[in-house]
């Protein structure tokens, strides 16, 4: 595990974009995992930067999303489609048709899933994984429970989950309560994993994701298991 102390959240975003950026040189056609959330948010606009002053090229780059919101459309500037439209795809060189993020308005859900868990195998897998993490530990939307959910699949959100995203609703009422996520398979089985959390609310659960036992009561304490898992963190 490398354990990486950022000085701010600025600090932060550029160390997490270097990690991504080297992955685009080293592997220019790589399969990016990404993840939304108000975190990753820098991370994207460092990226963004760079793309403008020539330094880093989308132009074979794939990505898949953890997860998106059941019920809301591409359009709807709450999706997961939309954020990430919005902050990386619509800035950089990135071509559209590569950008995956499983579908919020799937007629059949289940069918999702498995379309979903299909295309990350027919990709190759995952190079890089992009987490953020929330603060009952969930990573995507894999939920604190009772055992490890592997394979993409449709969770009922945690009332504490509905509660921290309820800030980008205008109600409470409008946070959807089901989400499709990326299984913890596919995200154990990306070659690299960099995990970012900012703000003094998230050192209780990394301390305990990272230094406690692994359990699916704290989905991100699997990453301990990670060969190749880098932490990039600020609490101030
Ligand atoms: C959401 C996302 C997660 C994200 C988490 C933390 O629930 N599904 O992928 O990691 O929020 O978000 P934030 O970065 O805003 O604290």
């Amino acid at each position: 595990m490398n354990l990486l102390k950022a000085s701010d959240y600025k600090d932060l975003s550029r160390k997490a974009a270097n990690v991504i950026s080297a992955q685009v040189i080293l592997k220019p056609d790589c399969v990016l995992g990404l993840a939304t959330g108000s975190t990753p948010i820098g991370t994207y606009k460092q990226l963004v930067e760079w793309y403008e002053k020539g330094d880093i090229d989308f132009s074979e780059v794939k990505t898949v999303n953890l997860d998106e919101y059941c019920g809301l459309s591409p359009d709807n500037d709450q999706s997961y489609r939309y954020f990430m439209n919005q902050n990386l795809f619509s800035q950089v060189n990135i071509k559209l048709e590569n950008t995956n993020v499983p579908n919020g308005l799937a007629a059949d859900y289940e069918e999702e899933c498995s379309r979903y868990d299909k295309l990350i195998a027919e990709l190759g897998g995952i190079d890089l994984q992009l987490l953020g993490i929330g603060r009952n530990g969930h990573i995507g939307f894999n939920e604190p429970d009772v055992s490890f959910e592997k394979t993409t699949h449709i969770v009922n959100l945690d009332e504490s989950t509905i509660e921290a995203n309820a800030r980008f609703f205008q109600t409470i009422d409008e946070v959807p309560k089901k989400a499709l996520t990326m299984g913890i398979k596919s995200i154990m089985q990306a070659k690299k994993v960099l995990l970012i959390a900012n703000g003094p609310d998230k050192k209780e659960i990394i301390e305990k994701a990272l230094h406690g036992p692994v359990t699916p009561d704290v989905p991100a304490s699997i990453l301990q298991f990670h060969p190749d898992l880098t932490v990039v963190y600020c609490f101030d």
